[in-house]
């Protein structure tokens, strides 16, 4: 096959925790069916394909789309909100806002915004929350297929402590979540999670509903919330006042699996962490929320030493930035917190690979041939802060670290998802 177009650049992945892999004057060749058809040193290409279409990155780094594997669609506005903590957040905040998605108007535009956020952050590929309502989680698949992107979203189930605007009812909420995985599911690129928001807004009839749909949809994603704050796990306590904690709340219903990814687990015990493990479920690590909203510091070493998966995530609009670099940041300063000393291989990892490998997204991570071409390109020098930091960067583990702590969305130079590039910035 003759491939339809060339990129040129440094091409670096991470296959591996803590692994960089680094070709410096690097080739991809993108095929037509949106995938990397092979990949190199520009040198060893074939030289026919020298005269193809092609873009030239010069030194920038050419690397794997970022995964995130956690962000709210309904939110995509809401960043910066002072709430007291996640409840009060939720309850003055959130809901409201959330509560717009009733307009499917509304939220097609909002869709549209909201991808094209993400993929000018770099970030091809996300598990997201939707709204409570089936029309706006219809209007972010049908945005996203529009693009080509992986994305793995569901109506989320509410039917309790919230106003009208954002309830459904256990029943009903079950059968419009069956409509859209009948609609959804497993066209193109889109996969649908079953979306109960968390133990305080679902009913045990909701959870009921949740764990048959789980049950009757095993290649179905499951996601939800799951100790993040401490006055959160107080209420789950007074709700639940039988289950042995709140990990045991979702395992009664049914909601623990291999597919299962729990946002947050900051403060779970060494019960829930064994429990979480041998369902091989996961939770998801968002540090810019955790620090905004000051819910604490989510212990990486201990979680991954249980046998739990973590993946890392924005969070957005809990979260303070779509950029999966600001996150990995911020994941640096809650680890040094802990006492724990994170590198950049490691982290760029998790967003990527890690992350891949976490949501079974086989097709994506790296650069290898094969694979989907989601591709981020980043420009190390993209800020006047970042060039003069460079210029004291001795090891590519120090330019990415450069990038991760003083990075966003500038350093951000193109995007391309299934092939295609959607998002590019002018060279400087
Ligand atoms: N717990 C339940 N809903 C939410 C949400 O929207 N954001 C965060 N950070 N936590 C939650
Ligand atoms: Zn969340």
């Amino acid at each position: 096959m003759t491939p339809k177009r060339i990129l040129r650049g440094q091409l670096v992945d991470f296959p591996m925790e803590g692994q960089i892999r680094h070709e410096e004057k690097g080739a991809l060749a993108l095929g037509k069916d949106g995938r990397i058809l092979w990949r190199g040193a520009f040198a060893k290409m074939k030289r026919e394909w020298r005269e193809l279409p092609t873009d030239d990155y010069g030194d920038h780094l050419i690397i794997p789309g970022f995964i995130d594997a956690h962000i709210h669609f309904p939110q995509y506005r809401l960043l910066a909100a002072p709430g007291k903590d996640l409840l009060d957040w939720l309850n003055r905040f959130t809901f409201p806002e959330e509560g717009r998605y009733a307009s499917k108007a509304h939220a097609v535009k909002a869709a549209d915004i909201f991808l094209d956020t993400l993929i000018a952050h770099g970030t091809t590929s996300a598990l997201a929350f939707s709204s409570v309502h089936e029309g706006a989680a219809d209007a972010l698949f049908a945005a996203a297929h529009a693009r080509g992107m992986a994305l793995i979203t569901g109506k989320t189930m509410m039917d309790r402590n919230a106003p009208e605007p954002v309830r459904d009812e256990a029943e009903a909420g079950g059968i419009a979540s069956e409509r859209l995985i009948k609609k959804w599911h497993g066209l193109g690129r889109l996969q649908y999670a079953i979306t109960p928001r968390f133990a305080i807004t679902s009913t045990p009839e909701q959870l009921a509903v949740s764990g048959a749909l789980v049950k009757a949809h095993p290649d179905c994603f499951m996601q939800t919330h799951l100790s993040e704050s401490h006055p959160e796990i107080e209420t789950v306590k007074r709700l639940f006042p039988k289950a042995k904690d709140y990990t045991d709340v979702y395992d009664k219903f049914g909601l623990l699996g291999p597919k299962s990814f729990f946002a947050h687990g900051i403060h779970l015990s060494p019960r829930e962490l064994a429990r979480l493990a041998e369902a091989k479920s996961k939770v998801v690590h968002c540090p810019t929320s955790n620090t905004f909203l000051g819910s604490g510091l989510f212990h990486l070493t201990r979680t991954r030493e249980a046998g739990v998966g973590a993946g890392l995530a924005t969070d957005v609009g809990g979260g303070t930035s779509y950029s999966m670099l600001a996150t990995m940041g911020e994941a640096y300063k809650v680890a040094m917190l802990n006492g724990i000393k994170l590198t950049a291989a490691h982290e760029f990892h998790m967003s990527t690979q890690g992350n891949a490998e976490l949501l079974g997204l086989k097709d994506v991570g790296t650069l290898d041939a094969g694979k989907c071409a989601d591709i981020t390109v980043l420009d190390p020098e993209a800020t006047p802060v970042l060039a003069r930091r460079q210029a004291l960067s001795t090891t590519l583990e120090d330019v990415l670290f450069s990038l991760m702590i003083l990075g966003d969305d500038r350093a951000i130079r193109a995007t391309y998802v299934h092939g295609k590039r959607l998002h590019h910035r002018k060279s400087k």
